[in-house]
This record gives C-alpha cells, sequence and structure tokens, in this order.
C-alpha cells in the first residue's frame, strides 16, 4: 500500500522512482561505495530497502541515527550488536541468494551457529576488520558480493573508529560495496571528506544518487494512485489543496493519506498531519539551535520573509540581533544548509519544507 506509514521494502509499494532504483540496482552490482542523498522525509530508506530487496546480494542494513537516538553514541560495540542483528534478521534471504555466514564467519570467536540462529556473546570483543575480511574472503571464494548499507550514515562522525573503518574496508577488500545514506547532506559530506573514503584514485570512485521531492504532478499522481488502493475517494480540490500545504515531501503526503483512510475528513486528516509534522520539525529544529537560538531563528525568519541573499540575510540577522563577523554569520548559515533546513540554489537561499516555514510563523 502506498500509504503504509514504514519505509517501503516492496517494489510494488513504491511509487514512482524508477530511474533512482534502476540507477542504484546498477551500481549495486558493480560499484563499492554508493551515497544516496536527499531531504528529509523524500524516501531514502524506502528507496534503498526496495533495492535491497530485488538486488538478490547478501547485504546488512544498520539504521545509524537509530542506533544513536537509542544510546546516544554510536560505538563499535553498538554497531557490531546491530550487524549482527541484521545479520539475524537476514538469515533466510541469505540462504536464498546463497550466502552462507556462518561458512563466512566460521570459528569467529563470540559467534556460535545453530540451524537458524545466531548466538553471539557481546561480551567478546570481535574486531569489525576481521569480521569485513572474513564476508570478502568467503565473498571473492564464491564469486558474490556483500552490501553493508548504513542509514543515516552522518551519524557515524561521532566517531574517528568509522572513517578508518569504512576507508579501511574500502582500500583493503574487493567484493564489499558501502552504501550511505543520509538526510543532513552536507554533514554526510563532511564525514566522507573528512574520511577520505572514496577519494579519487584516478578515476569516479563514488557514485550518488539525490532524490529529489516529488512535483506538483507527481504529488498529485502518488495520492490519486495510493486512494485508488482504498475506497476512500477525496475530490480533485482537496488532493489540490493537500498538495499545496504539504509540497512534495512523500513522508507528509503519506501521513495525510494514512489519516484520510482511517475516516477522517480532509479537513481533519490535514490538520492532523500538520499538527503532528510541525512537532516533529519543531523538535529536530530545537535540537539543532540549541547553541543559538535566537541567530538560527533570526536567520530562518529572514528567509522566510523573503531575504534569500546571503548579504540580505545578513543585514537582516544584524539589524535583528547584533553585528557578527562573516565567518560566524557563515558558520551559522551553512549549519543550517548542512542539516537539511535550507539550501541554495540559483536564487539564492530558501526553506526546504513547507512545515518548517509553518513552523517559523507560528
Ligand atoms: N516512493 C515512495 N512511494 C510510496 N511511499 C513512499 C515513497 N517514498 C517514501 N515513502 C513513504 O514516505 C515516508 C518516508 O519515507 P522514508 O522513511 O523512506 O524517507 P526518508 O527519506 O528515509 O526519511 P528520513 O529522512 O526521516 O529518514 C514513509 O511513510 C514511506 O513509506
Ligand atoms: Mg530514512
Amino acid at each position: 500500500m502506498l500509504f503504509d506509514p514504514e519505509p517501503k521494502t516492496r517494489r510494488e509499494d513504491l511509487y514512482d522512482r524508477e530511474n533512482e532504483l534502476k540507477s542504484l540496482l546498477t551500481y549495486l552490482k558493480k560499484e563499492r561505495l554508493i551515497i544516496i542523498y536527499g531531504v528529509r522525509r523524500v524516501g531514502k530508506t524506502s528507496l534503498l530497502k526496495v533495492a535491497l530487496s530485488e538486488a538478490a546480494i547478501p547485504y546488512a542494513y544498520i539504521d545509524i541515527r537509530g542506533m544513536y537516538d537509542k544510546s546516544g553514541n554510536v560505538s563499535p560495540s553498538l554497531f557490531l550488536k546491530d550487524l549482527v542483528d541484521s545479520f539475524k534478521r537476514n538469515l533466510v534471504f541469505y540462504e536464498r541468494v546463497k550466502f552462507d555466514i556462518r561458512g563466512a564467519l566460521n570459528n569467529l570467536r563470540g559467534f556460535r551457529f545453530k540451524d537458524f540462529e545466531i548466538e553471539f556473546s557481546p561480551i567478546v570483543k570481535v574486531d569489525l576488520h576481521d569480521l569485513f575480511k572474513r564476508i570478502d574472503d568467503w565473498c571473492i571464494d564464491h564469486g558474490i558480493r556483500f552490501i553493508l548499507a548504513l542509514d543515516e550514515a552522518q551519524y557515524l562522525r561521532y566517531s574517528r573508529f568509522y572513517s578508518l573503518l569504512l576507508s579501511w574496508i574500502f582500500d583493503n577488500l574487493k567484493e564489499i560495496t558501502i552504501v550511505l545514506a543520509g538526510s543532513e547532506v552536507g554533514l554526510l559530506q563532511d564525514f566522507l571528506e573528512s574520511s577520505k573514503i572514496g577519494r579519487p584514485l584516478g578515476g569516479r570512485v563514488k557514485f550518488e544518487i539525490k532524490l529529489d521531492r516529488f512535483n506538483l504532478e507527481q504529488s498529485i499522481d502518488f495520492l490519486e494512485k495510493g486512494f485508488l488502493q482504498t475506497n476512500v475517494r477525496p475530490g480533485v480540490d482537496e488532493i489540490e489543496k493537500t498538495v499545496r500545504e504539504l509540497d512534495g515531501i512523500v513522508g507528509w503526503l503519506t501521513m495525510y493519506g494514512r489519516y484520510r483512510v482511517s475516516g477522517l475528513s480532509h479537513e481533519e486528516s490535514l490538520s492532523k498531519t500538520i499538527k503532528e509534522a510541525e512537532s516533529i520539525v519543531r523538535d529536530e529544529l530545537y535540537n539543532l539551535i540549541k547553541d543559538s537560538k535566537e541567530r538560527y531563528f533570526t536567520i530562518l525568519k529572514s528567509i522566510c520573509q523573503g531575504y534569500n541573499s546571503w548579504a540580505a540575510i545578513k543585514d537582516y540577522l544584524e539589524m535583528k540581533v547584533s553585528r557578527m563577523a562573516d565567518s560566524h554569520f557563515n558558520y551559522l548559515l551553512n549549519r543550517l544548509v548542512k542539516f537539511g533546513f535550507i539550501e541554495k540554489n540559483r536564487d539564492g537561499y530558501s526553506i526546504t519544507d513547507p512545515i518548517l516555514i509553518r513552523v517559523l510563523k507560528s
């Protein structure tokens, strides 16, 4: 169902994204490092999960943001635990694609295998380099590859360990493909640069997919197709109004669709979606700006009011708050870009999500 709130895992539940899926499937079969960018709730995880289930290549998927949110850090032992959980979830899939995890990790301390079970002792220290090397060796021997998919990978920047680990995998192993997805685009780029993973070795070594919002036509079509899978038939004007309010951000459109098919009226569904979305965005924003609230808010408000050039925003900020060195202003502005709250295009700076505009206005 298109309005299912979970990230999609099956091709038939994924609206469009034909080209992105095709590129990703091609890259997964051939390349070593793939990056998926896109602002929040645009469908990165869905694209990645659908591709992983279609590619018929053994993989492990870890949601690094989930790991960080649960524990407040991204230590290697948490990474290992989530990695093992992913192995466990995929055992049947591994069997289908003829990947023998038991054979690959044979005799690795801390692991015990039963028929369809992996037992793992968290107190044993496992070297992740060793673990991936064993998987790589097995894959080389059997002529297949393994995908390590790390979602919201920008959170890896909290530990230097991962830049070293991923660079090492990239430089030394042959059959492990790394996929990194992230919504805080600038932070993911920073992580890649600082770790030098995929640095050009005399050629192009990293493959990028950027997911954009749906355009007006796609957004309307998405809602219409979603409702066709149910017995709810909203009016054309209701669909258009919804798209005008929520723009082409598929996460919000899905939320609206879900409320609407649960029996709520158009007005109730839209207002509930907006309320919930505002609360999510407000939390995300507060998390970022707590160190310099007034300044970040003023920058965002100025963009909201139509000041979109570097100089105009800076003037506005200086008029409302205080004078500021260019370098400090650049830092604040770039952080908002890096976290994906604003973006810069030919016409200057703009807010990426209409819900954030509402939050700022309220
Ligand atoms: N192409 C699509 N077709 C149908 N539903 C989609 C599509 N893309 C995303 N969705 C839905 O939109 C919501 C957000 O999707 P998803 O979690 O994949 O996005 P994301 O970019 O990974 O979000 P986040 O930035 O929060 O991690 C989910 O409810 C998902 O089911
Ligand atoms: Mg996601």
